[in-house]
């Protein structure tokens, strides 16, 4: 297993020799090594199970930062960092050569976020280079939002996972490109679609482009559980299980009239961004529990409900 502690020089350590560490952020825990080194990078996909054709995100300290890595820069996407970094916001933008093939997996956009985590931001700002880092899960899987469920994972392929605690959003970035400067969603994702508009005006959405995605996340099947996971009318589907033994995650507190052996509420007051913090680790728990079945409800589709939504619809696929 992994050592699991919130020594940050030990961390950046690690980091300047080349390793990989796991390290948070308010959205979910990432799987950190020096973008600027191939040899990092290519652990990162080792560790990962993950495949090369996608390409990592590439954390940065500031809004600043990202100049020496990008360069014609879309005016809109100074507005949407200068107002949401630090925070659950990726932009894709033109990238310097400074930045390896790997990890753009060849585009020539790169990925930048500033993650809005006070132990990460630190560690950013005492390293010489910014950090390319992929949720901390095997490829395919529910990403983590606690140390405990990146060293269950991954804890036997790397020496050390800073611990911020519990991710404080719970779901991945949200990801946005530009088509001139008309910014476009990719990803679905910690920071509302609401939000956005209300500093670059209305934005088109293309987070199911599945055929050739742009960003894997966008795979239609991800974020996925090992178990089958049913959305519906959870009443309706429970009645449809014959004798199967069933796992329920509701959104709001159901009165089910038949028991179930397990039963997950992700906000009993309604609150979406509670929900949203919850999300994975309640899939992870039903997960691991001796369950046949997932049942679960889609939420409001506002805020970061349109966010759960697209992760429960893959978790299901
Ligand atoms: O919240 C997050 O974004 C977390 C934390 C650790 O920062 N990271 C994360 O990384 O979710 P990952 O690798 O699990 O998902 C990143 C997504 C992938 O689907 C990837 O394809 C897409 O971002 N992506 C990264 N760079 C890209 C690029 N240059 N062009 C298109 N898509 C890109
Ligand atoms: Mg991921």
């Amino acid at each position: 297993m992994a050592e699991i502690g919130k020594d940050i020089l030990k961390a950046a350590a690690f980091l300047k020799q080349g390793k990989i560490v796991a390290i948070p952020t308010e959205t979910v825990y990432g799987l950190a090594g020096n973008a600027l080194d191939p040899d990092a990078v290519t652990k990162i996909f080792v560790v990962k199970n993950r495949p090369y054709f996608d390409p990592l995100i590439v954390h940065v300290r500031d809004a600043n930062a990202v100049n020496g890595f990008a360069e014609a820069i879309p005016e809109k996407a100074f507005e949407l960092m200068n107002r949401f970094w630090p925070g659950p916001l990726t932009v894709l933008l033109p990238r310097k050569n400074i930045i390896p093939d790997l990890v753009t997996a060849g585009l020539n956009r790169v990925g930048l976020r500033c993650p809005d985590h006070s132990l990460t931001l630190a560690l950013l700002r005492s390293l010489p280079f910014p950090l390319a880092a992929p949720s901390a899960n095997p490829f395919g899987y529910v990403s983590p939002t606690t140390p405990e469920h990146v060293n269950d994972q991954l804890g036997d392929k790397i020496e050390y996972i800073l611990d911020g605690g519990r991710c404080k959003v719970g779901i991945e970035s949200t990801i946005v490109g530009f088509d001139g400067d008309a910014p476009i969603v990719y990803r679905l994702g910690g920071l509302s679609i609401e939000d956005i508009e209300s500093v670059a005006g209305a934005v088109l959405v293309n987070a199911n482009a599945v055929s050739s995605p742009q960003a894997p996340g966008q795979l239609q099947s991800h974020y996925a559980p090992r178990k089958p996971v049913l959305i519906g009318d959870i009443p309706k589907l429970i009645e449809e299980q014959g004798s199967k033994s069933i796992g329920v995650l509701s959104f709001k507190k159901l009165n089910l009239a038949s028991p179930v052996k397990k039963e997950l509420i992700l906000s009993p007051s309604g609150n979406l961004n509670e929900a949203a913090q919850k999300l994975f680790s309640s899939l992870r728990e039903l997960d691991s529990i001796d369950i046949d079945v997932i049942l679960t409800e889609l939420v409001p589709g506002i805020g970061l409900g349109l966010a759960i939504n697209d992760r429960l619809r893959r978790a299901a696929t």
